[in-house]
């Protein structure tokens, strides 16, 4: 894809209140919001000759690239308005790259929201210091009396302007994280940015060429380059949009599924959550972790089609009854599979009552014939139904669950799945029993 990165907007003013670090949090922000205004502003002066052309045009096309950003699964927006500032260095130099780079933070969706002052001002200073900082290294080892924007030393030092301008952008916006959760930065910073880097590489290349069709051939080119990267992200993010419009009509029918069966209240967006967990676990990608996420909340939408006097029953369930139950991940199945950017994935609706010896149903399948993503779901809503009152017994304790789940790994879960939630459910008792 063209898109790369933009972290800016992921501070949350929950995130800052929910564990009282708020005062800390704001002594952070000022500090690094006065970095950045510092650095900025003595790059400005020590390099002077602004390209008004450069900033006025760059600076409209990373206002654009910006507002059309397109939101990521956990943290933060991706956007081409890297490639954009990048440019505007390589052509123009520090002085017009701050200036384009400083227009960038200027969100109209932010001011809509009317998110807080704050964040502005971490976006703003952030973005000046991974700017300020990149860009001067940039400007007193890049030769510019060369023509030849392609001689090998002068694209190895626009690879390090831009390696420089990742790490302290992605450290900086994980060091808030940090502090705010209490996790230690370089987690945060594995977990939420490095797989971002290709993308990031994706933009400096395709910054070089941005820059040698601008120098070249003039600012008409820009129409060739960066307005169709700037297209294809407002398509995406529109895409975007649709999809999480799309979604939540869908949860509002998991909610009327849910509020058909009393005991199984918000069981859909928890086995979402385990799923999500486990997931994490297994390493798996923000884009299949995103998917999984979806159809987990969707996995027992077929129960739609069964009866409610069936779903509600205090009594023990009849062989006619179990027939209609059985039912419920094929239809569930066909509801998912109409699904656009679901439908690759439905055989996980389908099969997450399968079981890893083949006792499970609609089809009785085992081990490798059954999906990854049907078998974390499989644990993770096996480990709610454990732990959630039913009408004919009622749940059982974290330690009698983890007990369940180790005496069916390898019969009804998969092993590797099985560990990895035994091991989450650990992790989580030692966490509660720190806080106590
Ligand atoms: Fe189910």
């Amino acid at each position: 894809m063209f898109i790369c990165y933009n972290f800016i907007y992921f501070l949350k003013k929950e995130i800052l209140v929910k564990n009282n670090s708020k005062s800390l949090m704001l002594v952070y922000i000022f500090t690094i919001f006065l970095l950045g205004l510092s650095l900025s502003s003595y790059l400005i002066f020590k390099f002077r000759n602004i390209s008004v052309l450069g900033a006025v045009l760059f600076g409209i096309l990373i206002f654009a690239a910006d507002n059309f950003s397109v939101p990521l699964p956990k943290t933060g927006f991706v956007s081409v308005n890297f490639g954009i500032s990048l440019s505007s260095l390589i052509l123009f130099g520090p002085s017009t790259a701050i200036i384009v780079t400083l227009i960038s933070s200027i969100s109209i969706r932010d001011i809509f929201k009317k998110a807080p002052y704050y964040k502005h001002l971490f976006n703003s200073g952030q973005y000046l210091i991974s700017i300020g900082v990149s860009s001067w290294i940039f400007e007193i080892m890049y030769n510019r009396k060369l023509d030849n924007i392609f001689f090998p030393r002068n694209i190895g030092i626009i690879f390090l302007a831009a390696i420089i301008f990742f790490i302290t952008n992605t450290f900086l916006t994980a060091s808030v994280i940090s502090i705010s959760d209490n996790i230690k930065i370089f987690n945060v910073w594995v977990f939420n940015f490095a797989w971002i880097l290709p993308f990031h590489i994706f933009l400096v290349v395709m910054s070089v060429a941005i820059s040698f069709l601008y120098k070249m051939y003039g600012p008409f080119t820009l129409l060739l380059t960066l307005m169709p990267l700037i297209i294809a992200q407002y398509t995406y993010m529109l895409r975007t949009n649709e999809r999480k419009a799309l979604l939540s009509s869908i949860m509002h029918i998991v909610k009327i599924v849910e509020a058909k069966d009393v005991y199984t209240a918000g069981h859909s967006v928890r086995v979402a959550d385990y799923s999500e967990k486990i997931a994490r676990k297994l390493r798996l990608s923000e884009y299949d972790i995103e998917i999984l996420k979806n159809i987990a909340n969707l996995h027992d939408i077929g129960k739609i089609q069964v009866d409610l006097s069936i779903l509600n029953k205090t009594e023990k369930l009849t062989n006619e009854d179990w027939t209609e139950i059985k039912k419920h991940p094929i239809v569930g199945y066909e509801i998912v599979k109409e699904i656009t950017f679901l439908k690759e994935n439905a055989s996980a609706v389908l099969y997450h009552h399968e079981r890893s010896d083949g006792s499970g149903y609609p089809f009785g399948i085992y081990n490798d014939k059954i999906p990854l993503f049907a078998k974390i779901i499989s644990v993770a809503d096996s480990y709610d139904a454990m732990t959630s009152d039913r009408p004919y017994r009622k749940a059982l304790n974290t330690y009698q669950a983890l007990k369940e789940l180790e005496n069916n790994t390898d019969r009804q879960f998969d092993k590797s799945v099985c560990s990895k939630m035994i091991e989450l459910l650990i992790e989580e008792q030692h966490k509660e029993h720190l806080q106590l």
